[in-house]
């Protein structure tokens, strides 16, 4: 079936992108824009946002607007919806996009050693040598890719508008997020299990993971070695997207306001009609 015989959108079906200023953000908000949809391009520097806007309307798009949201702040969240639903009634498409890597490079040992990046970040994956785990940068990261995810969903989710084709929330997952990147089978079995697992015990299991993080003590633990900070937090979001799609699903108008397929093998969510 090509595009155009699935599509069920229209020029009135309305797009909310995070962290929409670059990279796949902003690739998704161009993408989107050229199907038709309504796309509200958000960021969480202003002046990030309106330069990205301003290159989409060079590029010709029309239909993309600007409005700031940080992911990490509540008071940004709850802002941005009332503007949205003031200004465009609700929306149909969430994308859950912003996040950032938690990566800190150890410069030191990275000199003292003349090591290759390329090399650090893509060798040796079981070998936590060359970067910096500290506490700070566990918790942007967990807040950012994790609750940001949450705290945006949570706040949009009552203005996501039913129709028959379904309201959809997209998580931008990634296989760095596999269950089977954590070092013991134990706690890899209590996320999979979707009858018992709950947004508590995600809390919990992050709880676990920046004590050990503030302890120092994660390496000798199951948490992965390489990229531990981004790890944990899409595990996170990963668990998080399947109980949303449980819960979402219990409601009659649930089943159809949010529609996910589930890889478990890769790790990746995605609408089953897509988005564009
Ligand atoms: N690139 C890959 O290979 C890859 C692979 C798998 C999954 N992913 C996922 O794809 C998504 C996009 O990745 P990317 O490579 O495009 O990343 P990127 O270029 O680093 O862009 C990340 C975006 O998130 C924004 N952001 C960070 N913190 C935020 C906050 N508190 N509030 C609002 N926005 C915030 C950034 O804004 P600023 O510009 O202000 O920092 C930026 O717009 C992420 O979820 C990432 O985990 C990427």
């Amino acid at each position: 079936m090509d595009l155009k015989s699935r599509r069920w959108w229209n020029q009135d079906t309305v797009a909310v992108v995070t962290g929409g200023n670059k990279g796949i953000g902003r690739e998704v908000c161009k993408q989107l824009g050229a199907a038709g949809l309504k796309v509200v391009l958000t960021a969480r520097n202003a002046d990030r946002g309106q330069e990205a806007i301003e290159t989409l309307k060079n590029e010709g798009l029309q239909n993309v607007s600007f409005h700031p949201l940080d992911v990490a702040d509540k008071e940004s969240c709850a802002i941005f919806a009332s503007w949205l639903s003031k200004e465009h009634g609700g929306l149909d498409i969430l994308v859950n996009n912003a996040a950032v890597s938690g990566v800190v490079f150890d410069d030191v040992y990275v000199r003292e050693n003349n090591i290759n990046l390329q090399d650090l970040m893509w060798k040796n994956m079981e070998c936590s040598k060359g970067f910096i785990v500290d506490y700070e940068s566990a918790r942007t990261c967990i807040d950012t890719n994790y609750y940001g995810a949450k705290r945006v969903t949570e706040a949009l989710l009552p203005l996501m508008r039913p129709s028959v084709h379904g309201a959809r929330i997209i998580n931008v997952g990634s296989y760095m997020g596999q269950l089977n990147n954590l070092r013991c089978s134990k706690l890899q079995e209590e996320l999979a299990d979707l009858e018992n697992v709950s947004e508590a015990f995600i809390d919990k299991f992050l709880h676990m993971y920046l004590k050990d993080v503030k302890d120092q003590t994660w390496e000798d633990k199951c948490w992965p070695l390489k990229y531990p900070n981004y790890k944990v937090s899409k595990i996170a979001l990963h668990t998080y997207t399947r109980l949303l799609a449980r819960e979402l699903e219990k409601h009659r108008d649930a089943s159809w306001l949010c529609q996910y397929r589930y890889d478990r093998q890769h790790g990746r969510h995605f609408s089953p009609g897509g988005c564009g």
